[in-house]
């Protein structure tokens, strides 16, 4: 998918095709011109910007391009493989002596009640990285609400212990407010928000970010909320659609830190050891599957990255 597509932009039905040389399509057809200019002329201006206020990272980025460009390309070329090479391996978690994903089956069983909308492929990412949360103490945040049906699956996946608060900007989601789940009301994209939820909601080990998609309220949402979240926790942001897409770019860029290497000083023969960033020593992985991101931190800080050799034989080459 290469357009801006999200959920809510999803016409139900297309308008009827105006005649082609009518005053109106004429109009139409300028301001999607005017319009596409805007957008090409704000990322220049944008561009232009980040080379000035930081010059040297901007040109350390950019020296990255050809080979961004060099994988764009690659993807593009991928061909289909043949299905009978394939591991009759399944992620889904379906399979006899592999955890069940009893997310997937709540979902797959909920027929009627309030409604829960979800991309189905979701379900294998949420278990990959939720299910040791699974009967423990969790504090789960979701922002979009929306009819409410997803805050009770979440309870259900996690267990009695589960704490569940939801986020919209719609006053009517607080009907979804039970013993276990309370309803903040309140945009994602302003940070006077999240400075007060903050103050009330000390403990989050979970986000899911299912609100209004627009990369923008995606950014400041884990600008946020990525350091409020308890080490050990887990960061899901859904609905990223685009190659083009701001957050993901914006993801590319945070992720590339986890490869800084601070080479340590010290004594080589023990092997080489690397000091961690603060980003590093917080962030434990960054992952990414078709138009959803997890991010995933660490429990403990990481005080070191090191490269060891085990073993007495080694080829002399090296
Ligand atoms: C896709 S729906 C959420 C679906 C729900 N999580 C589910 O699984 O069924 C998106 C929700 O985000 C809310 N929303 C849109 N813009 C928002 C914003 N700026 N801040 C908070 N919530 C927002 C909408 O009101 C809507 O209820």
């Amino acid at each position: 998918m290469t357009g801006e597509l999200t959920r809510e932009s999803v016409p139900a039905r297309q308008p009827a095709p105006q005649a082609k040389s009518t005053p109106e399509h004429r109009r139409g057809e300028r301001d999607r011109v005017m319009a596409m200019l805007e957008r090409r002329l704000s990322e220049a201006l944008g561009l232009c910007g980040g080379l000035l206020r930081s010059p040297s990272l901007s040109l350390r980025l950019l020296s990255t391009l050809p080979f961004v460009l060099r994988g764009a390309k690659f993807s593009r070329r991928w061909s289909a493989v043949d299905e009978k090479h394939a591991l009759p391996l399944s992620r889904e978690g379906q399979e006899p002596g592999v955890p069940h994903n009893a997310l997937r089956s709540y979902f797959e069983s909920h027929r009627e009640g309030p409604g829960i909308w979800k991309w189905v492929h979701y379900f294998e990412a949420y278990h990959r990285h939720l299910s040791r949360f699974v009967g423990r103490e969790v504090h789960v945040l979701e922002i979009g609400v929306y009819s409410g049906g997803s805050l009770p699956m979440w309870r259900e996946y996690f267990g009695p212990q589960c704490h569940v608060y939801g986020v919209d900007i719609e006053e009517a989601c607080r009907v979804y407010e039970n013993e276990w789940t309370s309803v903040s009301i309140g945009d994602q994209a302003d940070r006077r928000f999240w400075k007060r939820f903050k103050q009330e909601h000390p403990r989050i080990d979970v986000l899911i970010d299912d609100g209004g998609h627009e990369p923008e309220q995606q950014l400041v949402t884990l600008e946020e909320m990525l350091p409020h979240l308890r080490p050990g926790g887990v960061y899901i942001c859904e609905d990223v659609h685009g190659e083009r897409n701001r957050f993901n770019a914006y993801v590319h860029g945070v992720a590339a830190n986890l490869n800084t290497c601070l080479p340590k000083p010290g004594d080589q023969s023990k092997g080489i050891a690397c000091s961690p960033t603060d980003f590093q020593a917080a962030i434990h992985s960054v992952h990414m599957y078709p138009f959803l991101t997890v991010l995933e931190k660490h429990d403990l800080p990481v005080a070191e990255f090191s490269s060891q050799k085990h073993g007495t034989e080694w080829q002399p080459f090296l």
